[in-house]
């Protein structure tokens, strides 16, 4: 069930008193892509939040694999919803272990999907929204890693991460 946005109200990004390095390492998200009628989510935790080509932006890294690349892939936004620290940490987990294309993501979790103003997908127990216009997207090449150590260590299998450089066109906090 869809529920109305009603309990969100939007906020300017300027305006967002949030440590980045602690929100994504630690608070964790969930990236969501698709409409109301297919969407999917996973966790995630690594990313960016900042400011490029005189906008503000969010960088997610989505490993081909993932059930969530072909929604992140067909859908030109992408939201990212956070939870406050500690809350929801099984319901994290489950959407950071499980794909979606084995499990019903929101059946299993209780996570009530919900539509912003623009019909992008997002979480009514978020805390935070953050609905991001895809800008740009490329893969990471393994002949541009500096350290090449790294390549090693984080790509063994050669899965690398397509990233997206979103627009944060929409900021919404849950209001109190
Ligand atoms: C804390 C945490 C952070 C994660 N961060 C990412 C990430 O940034 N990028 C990614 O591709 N997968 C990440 N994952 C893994 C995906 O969430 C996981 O593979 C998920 O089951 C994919 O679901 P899907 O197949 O439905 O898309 C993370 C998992 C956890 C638990």
């Amino acid at each position: 069930m869809v529920k109305d946005f009603s309990s969100f109200q939007p906020v300017d990004p300027f305006a967002l008193q949030e440590n980045v390095f602690d929100l994504l390492d630690k608070e964790w998200m969930l990236i969501t892509a698709g409409n109301e009628q297919q969407f999917n989510t996973m966790t995630a935790s690594w990313g960016s939040l900042g400011f490029l080509w005189r906008k503000p932006i969010s960088i997610i890294f989505v490993r081909p694999q993932r059930h969530t690349y072909q929604f992140t892939e067909e859908y030109d936004t992408y939201t990212l919803s956070f939870f406050g620290h500690g809350n929801f940490r099984k319901e994290l987990s489950f959407c950071g272990s499980k794909s979606g294309r084995d499990y019903d993501k929101v059946k299993e979790t209780g996570l009530v999907p919900i539509a912003t103003p623009n019909n992008s997908m997002a979480f009514e127990q978020a805390r935070l929204i953050l609905e991001c216009r895809k800008l740009y997207a490329d893969d990471i090449k393994p002949n541009a890693f500096v350290d090449t150590l790294l390549d090693k260590e984080i790509y063994p299998t050669k899965d690398h991460h397509r990233f997206y450089i979103g627009e944060i066109v929409g900021c919404y906090q849950k209001k109190i």
